[in-house]
């Protein structure tokens, strides 16, 4: 029988920590801050922004929720960003993703001081992890590496294969597994047989956002399947497609008229030595690591040691 990779409970057990290490912080007169910035009606993006402030105020982080108007323009957000560098008691500023069109994304992310850059976004964290010097890492590929080292899956020496090179999955996925010394693929669309390196991997990450993407026969039994991809499905053909069978499943899209699929076909999981379900895998890690970096960023703008370090 594959191991299910649970998220969900991987990343309680990070929170559990951070919400120890913010209390140790208390003692020393520090409380980690994060501000978020959210800008427009994203449905999607507002319950993210909305369930990281509640996460910090669970684990004891100060946060501060910004909402510009629909109309900001991006010199407004200029002046947001760098006020929020030079506010002490922020540690970690996020803006939240998609911003609205007038609003050029690059040349506000680059705005971000480095030094308070949780989602790890910015070009020199990016350069830190690429020359292997401390750096903040994007959440996501971070809980990546959390799921397969608290799981006790081996990855110095294990060829990885990420499909996917974005800057903010894929690229650093890649970067983080090179880092615990795997031997790194990186396949993306332009790649020629995709099957056939993907079936040469003992670790893969599917970072596409095409549903049901990854298929049994592109994949090596035995292989730990890392599935980053959130795809909604609203239809019963692809429900289906993808869950044929699977009664709790129906059940769901029953009641809710969608449900979720990941980047690999759920049928994949059932050759796979270990894997991350969706939802409840790769998921719940995003906000956890972004905790974890708020505090991270906190301890080094102080050049404070971890405990243990
Ligand atoms: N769990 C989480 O918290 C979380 C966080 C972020 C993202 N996600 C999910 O992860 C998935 C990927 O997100 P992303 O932001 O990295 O997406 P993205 O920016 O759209 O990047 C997708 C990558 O997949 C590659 N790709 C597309 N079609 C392909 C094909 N046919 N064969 C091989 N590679 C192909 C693209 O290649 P090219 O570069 O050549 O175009 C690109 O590099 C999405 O489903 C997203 O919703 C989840």
């Amino acid at each position: 029988m594959p191991k299910i990779l649970d998220g969900a409970e991987i990343a309680a057990a990070i929170k559990r920590e951070v919400a120890e290490e913010v209390k140790r912080l208390a003692g020393q007169g520090i409380r980690p801050g994060l501000a978020a910035v959210l800008v427009g009606h994203v449905p999607a993006s507002e319950i993210y922004v909305r369930s990281k402030v509640q996460t910090c105020a669970e684990l004891g982080l100060y946060s501060d929720l910004i909402e510009p108007s629909d109309t900001v323009t991006t010199e407004e957000m200029l002046d947001l960003v760098n006020a929020l560098n030079s506010r002490d008691e922020i540690d970690g500023i996020l803006i939240q993703l998609p911003l609205p069109k007038q609003v050029e994304a690059k040349a506000l992310l680059d705005a971000v001081d480095p030094a308070k850059d949780v989602d790890g976004f910015h070009p020199v964290n990016a350069g830190r992890l690429q020359a292997g010097r401390p750096a903040l890492a994007p959440c996501t590929p971070a809980g990546v590496i959390e799921i397969l080292k608290r799981s006790n899956i081996a990855i110095a020496g294990q060829h990885a294969v990420v499909v996917g090179r974005s800057d903010i999955v894929g690229k650093p996925a890649a970067m983080l597994l090179l880092n615990e010394n795997a031997t790194v693929t990186i396949c993306h669309s332009k790649t020629r047989d995709l099957g056939a390196i993907t079936r040469q991997a003992d670790i893969l990450v599917a970072a596409i956002g095409r549903p049901g993407f990854i298929t049994p026969e592109m994949v090596k039994p035995g292989a730990t399947l890392i599935d980053v991809g959130i795809n909604r499905i609203t239809t019963l053909e692809d429900l289906e497609k993808y869950f044929s069978g699977d009664v709790k499943r129906g059940a769901t899209f029953a009641k809710r008229g969608s449900t979720i699929v990941g980047d690999i076909h759920p049928k994949t999981f059932e050759i796979a030595g270990a894997y991350t379900p969706v939802p409840g895998g790769v998921g719940p890690l995003t906000i956890a690591m972004l905790m974890a970096n708020t505090t991270r960023a906190a301890r080094m703008r102080r050049e404070l040691p971890r405990q243990g370090e």
